[in-house]
Order: C-alpha cells, then sequence, then structure tokens
C-alpha cells in the first residue's frame, strides 16, 4: 500500500471542495440507480455559511497526486456527529478506507461522543462494524416517477385518458382542511407547524440510533427556512387541521440547482388522527403543489425515506407508486470504542 496523505479543505477553498465534493459522489453512489447528491453550488454554501451549531469538515485522500478518497464529517453541538467516508472503488480492501476513518477519529476525539454513519451496500456496513460501529436503522430508499404521476393525477377524470388514475384523495369530511404554501410558512400558521415539527422528531421511526431532540420554535424555524433557501431549496409544504388542531404536515423540497430529483421530505399524522386517509391527502396535495414549482418543470424522480418496518407509511408510498430502489442502513458507535 502506498502512503496515503490526508488533507483537510478549506472552506473557502472552491476549487478543492467542488473537486472532494465530486469525489465522495463518485465514490459514495457507485453502483447505485439514480442516486441523489447534493449540489456544488449547495455544498459551496453549506461551508461557507455553517449553521451556528455544526461544523462541516471536509478530508481529502490522495496516493501522490490522485485523489482516491475522503469523508465528510458533521460535528452538531449536544448531537452525534456524522461521518460520510468513501474509497473509490478500484482502490477498495487495500486498507485506505481503515486509514481515512482513523484520521477522523482523531478528529472527533473529544468533540463528539457518539458517531453515526449512512450507507448503502454490504461493504459499507462491514467497514463501519470494523470500526465499532453497529447497524441501528435500515430505511428503504424510494422513488416516484414524478412526470407519470402529474400527467396521471391531471387526466384523472378525463374520460379518454390513457393514463392509469392516481389514487383519489378519500372524503376526509367537513373537519379536515389542507393549507398548502411555496417557501415561507403563513405567519399565521407557523406556530401550528413549529409544534408538529417537534412531534416529529420525537415520532419518527429510529431504530436503535440515539434520538437528538431539536427545539423548533417559530423562530428557529424561520432561520431554518432562510438557511434552506441560501442553500438553494424550494420548500412546498402542506398542513392539515381537523377543526382548528393542526394534525399533521409533509415537505417536499426542490433544489434550484439539480432540480432532476425532487426530495419529499418528512410527512407526519398526529397519532390520534392516523388511519384516516390525512397521510394521503397530505401528499397528494403537496405533490399537485409541484406542478407551480417552474424549477421542477425538469424534475424526473420524486425520492423518500421510510423505516423498513414502517408497513403504513411504506404501503401509503407504494400505492402512490413509489418503488423502493435501494436500502439505507445507518450505523452508530461511542467515538471512544472505535479504535
Ligand atoms: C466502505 C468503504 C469506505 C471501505 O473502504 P476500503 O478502503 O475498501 O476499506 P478497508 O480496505 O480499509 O477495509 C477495512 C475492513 O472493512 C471491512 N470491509 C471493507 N470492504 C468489505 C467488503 N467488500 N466485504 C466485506 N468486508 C469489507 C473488512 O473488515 C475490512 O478489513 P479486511 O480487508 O482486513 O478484511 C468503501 O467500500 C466505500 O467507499 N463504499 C461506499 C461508501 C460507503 O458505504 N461508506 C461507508 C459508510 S460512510
Amino acid at each position: 500500500m502506498g502512503d496515503l496523505s490526508i488533507r483537510r479543505i478549506e472552506p473557502d477553498d472552491e476549487a478543492g471542495l467542488l473537486a472532494w465534493r465530486g469525489l465522495m459522489r463518485e465514490g459514495c453512489t457507485a453502483d447505485r440507480t439514480a442516486a441523489w447528491w447534493q449540489s456544488p453550488d449547495t455544498t459551496l454554501t453549506q461551508f461557507a455559511h455553517p449553521r451556528a451549531d455544526k461544523r462541516d469538515i471536509a478530508l481529502l485522500a490522495s496516493l501522490g497526486d490522485e485523489a482516491i478518497g475522503g469523508a465528510e464529517v458533521n460535528i452538531v453541538t449536544d448531537a452525534p456527529a456524522d461521518v460520510e467516508l468513501t474509497v473509490l472503488p478500484d482502490h477498495r480492501r487495500r486498507g485506505f478506507g481503515t486509514v481515512i476513518a482513523r484520521a477522523v477519529e482523531e478528529l472527533l476525539a473529544g468533540q463528539a461522543s457518539i458517531v453515526q454513519t449512512e450507507t448503502y451496500s454490504s461493504a459499507g456496513i462491514a467497514f463501519a462494524e470494523s470500526r465499532g460501529l453497529v447497524v441501528g436503522n435500515q430505511e428503504d430508499r424510494l422513488l416516484l416517477d414524478l412526470p407519470g404521476y402529474l400527467t396521471a393525477d391531471a387526466n384523472r377524470y378525463k374520460k379518454d385518458s390513457t393514463s392509469p388514475p392516481s389514487p383519489a384523495p378519500p372524503d376526509l369530511g367537513p373537519d379536515m382542511a389542507i393549507t398548502s404554501w411555496i417557501g415561507g410558512c403563513p405567519e399565521e400558521i407557523v406556530e401550528d407547524w413549529a409544534g408538529l415539527r417537534e412531534q416529529m422528531d420525537e415520532d419518527v421511526p429510529l431504530g436503535d440510533l440515539t434520538r437528538h431532540l431539536k427545539h423548533a420554535d417559530a423562530n428557529a424555524l424561520r432561520t431554518h427556512e432562510e438557511r434552506m433557501d441560501e442553500q438553494g431549496w424550494i420548500l412546498v409544504s402542506s398542513l392539515a387541521h381537523v377543526d382548528d388542531l393542526p394534525v399533521g404536515y409533509t415537505e417536499i423540497m426542490v433544489s434550484r440547482h439539480e432540480p432532476d430529483i425532487v426530495i419529499q421530505e418528512d410527512t407526519l399524522v398526529d397519532r390520534g388522527y392516523r388511519g384516516r386517509g390525512i397521510g394521503r391527502a397530505l401528499k397528494v396535495a403537496n405533490m399537485r403543489q409541484v406542478h407551480s414549482v417552474p424549477e421542477a418543470a425538469s424534475a424526473r424522480w420524486i425520492q423518500t425515506y421510510t423505516a423498513a418496518n414502517n408497513a403504513p407509511m411504506l404501503a401509503l408510498n407504494r400505492d402512490l407508486g413509489f418503488a423502493t430502489v435501494d436500502t439505507m442502513t445507518a450505523l452508530e458507535g461511542k467515538v471512544d470504542l472505535a479504535s
């Protein structure tokens, strides 16, 4: 094995960050179908304007002049650190991943107590386990053909339509109302939305992973909206009320820079209101809004993640036309356990 040198890319080194991002994308998405990766512009903004509670570190590993691997380390105050690590396919099983992992572990020592990582391959799972991490959760990654879905939805009531009908939202009765918006949440429901997002943090199935509860008040939400806009994200959201009570929400994110894959983010329905079709109604209403986002005109896929054991959400997603393309495995370990 030749000597591997590992260097940290400075947050203002735009060319270095772009080269690093390209390598991370290549290594982490090799052999995957329609894999999503953060756009170059979003990466530059992320490093130029770090979140107040987060440190992002980019490491590039080279053999001589040739970059062959890298890592992204996110150290978050009072939360597990996130690590993404890769070695390009031609250089695997030669111990380079281990060398990069040791550099990451040195960086994390004293900075975080728990580390988490995500992978889509058995090699990635075996590798993370070789560093002392254990599997904490698995989620299916699902894709939906967005133009196909929207065409079928628009043609649902046309008699001569050749497209298969998309499922109609059920009649939820007069007490349920959905508010949909693009961009910033309307002021009159921002407190409702903040409350539901906090509930989502508590409810989302995480398997054995350590749960980190963020306090998301209305101010924090506005900061989040500004950051997302700065990074090129258009937020497309819908919130359900039963009478005056907020009972659920869903959110889609469209990247201005790379709209090919649109991201279906969180969907939550309050426990007391599940099984009444509110989740479906929210998702259908929100996907219809994507029609009115000009940047999404060229979108090919909508992507979502659902925990492998979340049967109701998997069933709903499949019914809407989503299909599983691969499985994400999340692993976790104590920082001082790895050696
Ligand atoms: C995971 C990855 C970084 C491993 O890089 P690597 O340089 O091949 O890893 P190493 O050679 O240092 O392997 C260290 C140990 O990991 C385990 N391992 C790595 N690849 C493996 C594979 N294909 N099958 C089984 N075990 C594997 C083994 O225990 C190995 O030790 P050994 O070679 O003595 O048996 C690389 O496959 C990769 O980039 N995958 C895509 C991204 C990813 O999933 N990253 C992991 C989480 S962020």
